[in-house]
């Protein structure tokens, strides 16, 4: 099959290497289309798999082509051939895993979100890696309501970055939950996050975001941030907006720390989900309760899926397919991909 490489750091080009076979637990996945993520350029420039010849790619979507040695029909989802999935896998990073910017992947059958018929390839490409990323940080160290124990006394969520993959997942998953939805934004993407379901939208560089955000709150406390930008700045505004309120708590997306004290945090990190150890620079041991979560949202993914609950985020499907793919990468390490996802559509369906 033909596969986009890592050949040196940065640095990536399309070569023909072996279909992988999938192993217990595991199906081939024939891979329609795939989606790109930041973490694609960052595992690329900053060393974090094991080297030159692996895989690039999280998110594919596509049909199973082939079942591993024990996955029958008796398992949790009944997984059959010609099955419409998407999914996730931690590409990049070392042989075993493979990574998606290619013809075919192995995948872990409990972690595939189930497509409607209706729901092409190239938007479905675009649920795995964040969708997973915001039920994380919803759901993994803190004790929310869910979509399918919707709380009838909403309370704040502040969704810091609501226009990035992952908020937009995290807005829609919260509003679902029945939460009030607070998110920032550029103007230009105000809309679109509420159209899926924000309550409030505000700039994040308005010098007076922090005053609008705590207003709009009024006597409806603030005590949750989910910060898919997860920097200094966006660390600093949140907790400005939260106060000095006890019992507090923000979800990160990257390892930033949080200098307000009384304020919980904790860095989720996606790949602990697929319930195996990391084998990175975080060397995350394989961890059971994750792996249990991850299982639950992709029942989650699969049922608002089906429901036609789960709107997909905006894509731009580049011409060329995985052929110019060292140029969008780069174009997303320049910070231009904003509010949409680098679609490579690898097959027509
Ligand atoms: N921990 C994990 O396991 C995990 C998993 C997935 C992703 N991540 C990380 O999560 C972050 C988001 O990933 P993504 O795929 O959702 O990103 P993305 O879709 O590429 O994010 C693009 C959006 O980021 C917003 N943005 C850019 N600079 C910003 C700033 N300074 N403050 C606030 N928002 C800003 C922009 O919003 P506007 O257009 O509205 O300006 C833009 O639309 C990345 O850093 C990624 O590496 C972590």
């Amino acid at each position: 099959m033909q596969a986009i490489i890592k050949v040196g750091e940065g640095k990536v080009a399309l070569k023909t290497v072996e279909v992988p076979k999938p192993g217990p637990g595991q199906v081939l996945v024939k891979i329609f289309a795939a989606a790109q993520n930041p973490s694609d350029w960052m595992k690329l420039k900053r060393g974090w798999g094991e080297g030159e010849g692996l895989i690039v790619g999280h998110d594919f979507a596509g049909v199973i082509q082939q079942l591993g040695p024990n996955v029958s029909e008796s398992t949790r989802s009944s997984r059959q051939i010609g099955q419409r999935v998407a999914g996730f896998v931690n590409g990049c990073m070392t042989p075993e895993n493979g990574g998606s910017f290619t013809e075919y992947c192995v995948a872990d059958e409990t972690m595939l979100i189930d497509l409607p018929d209706d729901m092409s390839f190239e938007s479905a490409s675009t649920i795995g890696f964040a969708a997973f990323t915001a039920c994380q940080a919803l759901w993994q160290n803190q004790t929310l309501p869910t979509p399918f124990d919707v709380t009838k006394n909403p309370f704040p969520i502040l969704v810091w970055s609501g226009a990035s993959a992952v908020g937009q997942y995290a807005v829609q998953l919260a509003k679902q939950s029945g939460l009030q939805v607070i998110t920032t934004a550029s103007p230009r993407n105000h809309e679109l996050l509420k159209k899926l379901g924000a309550d409030a939208v505000f700039d994040y560089r308005d010098n007076e975001v922090v005053s609008k955000i705590t207003t709009f709150c009024g006597d409806n406390e603030l005590n949750v941030a989910i910060d898919c930008a997860s920097n200094d700045e966006s660390i600093s505004l949140i907790a400005q907006c939260i106060g000095d309120r006890k019992e507090s708590y923000i979800a990160l997306v990257l390892p930033v720390e949080v200098k307000a004290k009384h304020i919980r945090s904790d860095f989720t990190y996606v790949y602990t989900l697929l319930g195996k150890p990391t084998r990175d620079k975080y060397n995350y041991p394989a961890i059971p309760e994750h792996y249990e979560l991850g299982k639950w949202c992709a029942g989650l993914l699969s049922h608002l899926a089906k429901q036609g609950a789960l709107s997909t985020v905006p894509i731009r499907v580049v011409p060329n397919g995985l052929a110019d793919a060292q140029y969008w990468i780069k174009y997303q390490e320049e910070g231009k991909v904003r509010a949409e996802k680098i679609v490579y559509r690898v097959r027509s369906s």
